[in-house]
C-alpha cells in the first residue's frame, strides 16, 4: 500500500531516536538527574538575548507574515551576503543566497537541483547519517570514503580513488558531526587539487557542498578556512540551528560561489527547487530575526567547558578519542569492537550514547555534550564504573 522504501526505512528506525526513547523510559524509572543522555544534538542552551528581542520586534511589523520571493527577503539575503563577504573577503551578493528551512532543507534543495539519476555524491565516513537519505531522495548514489582514523580528516589520495565521471558532488562537514573535528586548510587545498585534476580528466563539474551548521561553534581555532576561497564550485549550506540554538525554527541558507560556471542557472534552479519541494520560502519572521542578529552567536565557551570536562575525564579513564575542536560531539573508540554491544553495556550505568555504526563509523561511539555541565559532572562516576567494567582502569 505504501512506498516500499519508506516502509523499509521506517522499520529500520533510527539509532538516535531509539536512544531518545530509551532515555525517556530510564528517566521515568531513575529520575532525570540520574540519567546521562548524550544521544541527541539538540542544544540545551537558550538563543542569545538579541535574538529573542528581535522576535518581539519583528512579529509586529507590517507585511512580515506574507509570501515573499521563493529565495527569501532581499534585505535578509543582502545582510547575510554582507556578513560572508566581511568574513571571507569574497565578493558575494544577495543573488547568490537562498534562505532555506535549516540545513536539512538546504541540502535537499541542493540535491534536487544538481542530481540526475545515478549520479554520485561522495560522503566522508563517519558522517551525518541523513546525507544518505537526502541523496537517495533524488535518485543519487552516496559513495562512502573513509576518513583518516588518526585525525578524522578526509584523505585526498583516498578520495581520488573514488571519483568517477558520475561524481557530481562531495560533502564536507567541518566542524564535523559526529567527530567534532575541524578540517585543516592544507587538507582542503589537497582535496581541491584532486578535484581539479579529476574535473579536467573527465570534463565534469564536481560541486563541493560545505555543510556548515557548526561553523560558529569553534574552540581552539581562531578562524575556519573559507571554502569559497579554496573551491571554485563551493556551495555552502548553513543553518542557525546550532549557532543561535534555534533548531525548531527551521532557518538556514544556501550560499553559492559567484565563480561557479552558469551560476545564474544554478541560483534559479535552487530557488525553483525551494518552491517545488513545498518549502515555498523559508519562514518569514525568523528570516528577519537572523538577519538582524548576524553577529550574534551562542557563546562557544559554554560548550568548550563541557568538552574539556568530558574529554579530559574520558581520556584519563583510558578511552581513546581524537580531541574535537568544534561542534558539540565526541567520537571515542569503543573499548570493544561491537559498538552496539558497548551501547548496551553503557546503558546499565544510565549512560546513553549512539553507536558509531549509526554514522558509518563502527567501532566508535558518539557523545553529544549539548547537555548541562551538571549532567556531565553527575555522569563522571558512571563513566568510571563503566571504564572499570571494560577493564580500561
Ligand atoms: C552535520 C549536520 N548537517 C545538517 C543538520 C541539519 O540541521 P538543521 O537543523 O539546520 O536542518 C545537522 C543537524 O544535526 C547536522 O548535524
Amino acid at each position: 500500500m505504501l512506498s516500499q522504501k519508506v516502509v523499509t526505512n521506517v522499520s529500520k528506525g533510527s539509532m538516535i531516536r531509539a536512544m531518545f526513547e530509551e532515555g525517556a523510559k530510564l528517566k521515568k524509572i531513575h529520575g532525570a538527574d540520574k540519567v546521562y543522555d548524550f544521544s541527541i544534538g539538540n542544544p540545551d542552551v537558550e538563543p542569545p538575548k538579541e535574538v529573542i528581542e528581535a522576535f518581539k520586534k519583528y512579529i509586529q511589523e507590517p507585511d512580515i507574515h506574507k509570501y515573499m520571493s521563493n529565495a527569501g527577503f532581499d534585505d535578509v539575503r543582502a545582510r547575510i551576503a554582507g556578513k560572508i563577504q566581511e568574513e571571507t573577503g569574497i565578493s558575494i551578493g544577495h543573488n547568490n543566497i537562498v534562505m532555506t528551512c535549516g540545513a536539512a532543507g538546504g541540502l535537499n534543495v541542493v540535491f534536487k537541483t544538481i542530481l540526475n539519476p545515478d549520479e554520485e555524491v561522495i560522503v566522508f565516513a563517519p558522517f551525518f547519517v541523513e546525507y544518505l537519505t537526502y541523496i537517495d531522495n533524488f535518485g543519487g548514489k552516496p559513495v562512502v570514503v573513509q576518513s583518516d582514523t588518526n585525525n578524522f580528516e578526509p584523505k585526498a589520495e583516498e578520495l581520488k580513488k573514488f571519483i568517477t565521471p558520475k561524481t557530481k558532488a562531495i560533502i564536507i562537514n567541518s566542524p564535523n558531526n559526529p567527530t567534532g573535528v575541524i578540517y585543516k586548510e592544507e587538507t582542503l587545498k589537497e582535496i581541491a587539487k584532486v578535484l581539479e585534476e579529476k574535473e579536467q580528466e573527465y570534463n565534469t563539474t564536481i560541486f563541493v557542498l560545505s555543510d556548515e551548521p557548526y561553523n560558529k561553534l569553534v574552540y581552539d581555532v581562531v578562524k575556519l578556512p573559507s571554502v569559497l576561497k579554496i573551491f571554485k564550485n563551493a556551495i555552502i549550506i548553513n543553518s542557525y540551528s546550532k549557532s543561535l540554538a534555534l533548531p525548531g525554527e527551521r532557518i538556514g541558507y544556501i550560499a553559492a560561489n559567484p565563480a561557479i560556471q552558469d551560476i545564474e542557472m544554478l541560483m534559479n534552479g535552487l530557488i525553483y527547487c525551494n518552491r517545488v519541494l513545498g518549502f515555498v520560502n523559508a519562514p518569514s519572521l525568523i528570516q528577519k530575526v537572523v538577519a538582524s542578529s548576524v553577529d550574534a552567536v551562542v557563546d562557544p565557551d559554554i560548550y568548550k567547558q563541557r568538552r574539556d570536562l568530558l574529554y579530559n575525564h574520558l581520556t584519563k579513564l583510558g578511552f581513546s578519542c581524537v580531541k574535537p575542536e568544534g561542534a558539540f560531539y565526541l567520537f571515542p573508540k569503543s573499548p570493544i569492537p561491537d559498538d552496539v554491544e558497548f551501547k548496551n553495556i553503557a546503558l546499565k550505568y544510565n549512560i546513553l550514547l549512539v553507536p558509531g555504526s549509526g554514522f558509518g563509523g563502527p567501532g566508535y561511539f558518539r557523545l553529544a555534550y549539548c547537555v548541562s555541565l551538571k549532567t556531565i559532572e553527575n555522569s563522571l562516576p558512571a563513566w568510571e564504573a563503566l571504564a572499570k567494567e571494560m577493564k580500561l582502569i
